[in-house]
């Protein structure tokens, strides 16, 4: 069989990334255009201003991945974008690209859930794996424990009831004042710090043995430095995002041994911007070695946004034969499982 060459184009938040991928599994280039600069001044992400990047760089982007992968547009076999979800203003920029180059050039469309493509980061990372396996997503938007049942089909175990772990990571780093990006900040700063120091709840949830909560724990922690901040006690910053970490970190990895045991799933993969942390990696290695549970887990810049996921993911539902019609719009608020 001919290889089957896909560019992956991905702008559902604060990155514009273009990607080509080669049978679903091999890189061949991904170029990611990152706005953190630019958000970072306004401590978060600005969604109009992220819109306004994107088409500012996004030809250049997949000019790069083009040129990079030494192919043009005439050896691409179909085209994968992002449609959801994230920012409605951000994915559209992709969207409206993908189906202009796919009319001009008369190539197939595949519209890809942003998650999707998270979890198929672990494909191009591990050319071995294959479904069923128990995943694990952590991202700034979403955490879902999942089971991988085959490509693109999902049967959801548990979901966060609020915040996601990543999303707490930078509310948590906005009120320690490290800034945005939070993920990155704390665990730089945890590395500092003593994990044992100020014992944080671990939120499980009573009636959904694997959901998540991490607005409780989030609570805490703003909690612990107002209090300190009243009584005029210093706040050792390092301590509590040490101590903030290792409380995610344990319910993240509690909830997936437990749920991969009770499953009877020796695969565990990780997904998402959070899996991209040293710390909780080796708390999965940790937990993992000792249940005999095999742990995949892409490397850090396949965990965050990027455009060989979107590639990777494209690829099987290309095969199964889900192509998009002209009518292929952004949807910010795209479920899981849902096409
Ligand atoms: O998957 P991702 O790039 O985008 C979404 O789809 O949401 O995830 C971004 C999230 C942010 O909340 C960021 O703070 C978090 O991933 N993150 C981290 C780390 N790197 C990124 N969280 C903890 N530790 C990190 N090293
Ligand atoms: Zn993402």
């Amino acid at each position: 069989m001919d290889d089957c060459l896909i560019l992956g184009i991905e702008s559902s938040c604060d990155e514009t990334a273009a990607a080509v991928i080669k049978n679903g599994r091999e890189v061949l280039s991904n170029v990611i255009s990152s706005q953190i600069d630019i958000h970072t001044l306004y401590g978060g992400v600005v969604p109009e201003i992220a819109s306004r990047k994107h088409i500012e760089r996004i030809n250049q982007v997949i000019r790069q991945a083009l040129s990079d992968a030494n192919v043009t547009l005439d050896d691409i076999d179909a085209i994968g974008v992002t449609y959801g979800p994230g920012l409605v203003g951000a994915l559209l920029v992709g969207v409206a690209e993908a189906k202009a180059i796919a009319f001009a050039k008369n190539i197939p469309l595949v519209g890809v859930h942003h998650i999707e493509g998270h979890v198929s980061a672990n494909y191009i990372q591990h050319p071995e794996l294959e479904p069923p396996f128990m995943c694990e997503i952590i991202s700034g938007g979403h955490t879902h424990l999942v089971i991988v049942k085959d490509y693109g089909e999902f049967e959801i175990l548990g979901r966060t009831r609020d915040d996601a772990a990543g999303e707490a990571f930078d509310k948590v780093a906005r009120a320690i004042g490290l800034g945005y990006p939070g993920g990155p900040k704390i665990e730089k700063k945890a590395k500092e710090g003593n994990p044992n120091a100020i014992e944080f709840p671990r939120a499980h949830v009573a009636d959904a043995e694997y959901d998540f909560s991490f607005s409780g724990l989030k609570s805490a922690v703003l909690n612990y430095i107002n209090k300190a901040n009243m009584t005029g006690e210093a706040v050792n910053e390092a301590d509590v995002a040490a101590s903030f970490q290792q409380a995610v970190i344990d319910v993240l990895v509690d909830n997936a041994i437990r749920a991969s045991k009770d499953y009877k799933i020796d695969k565990l993969a990780l997904a998402g911007g959070v899996a991209s942390n040293g710390t909780l990696r080796m708390a999965f290695e940790e937990a993992c070695a000792k249940n005999n549970i095999k742990l995949y887990c892409p490397a850090p810049v396949l965990c965050t946004d990027n455009a060989a996921m979107i590639g990777a993911a494209a690829y099987y539902e290309f095969k199964k034969g889900n192509l998009a019609g002209w009518d292929l719009n952004a949807v910010p608020n795209l479920k899981l499982g849902e096409k």
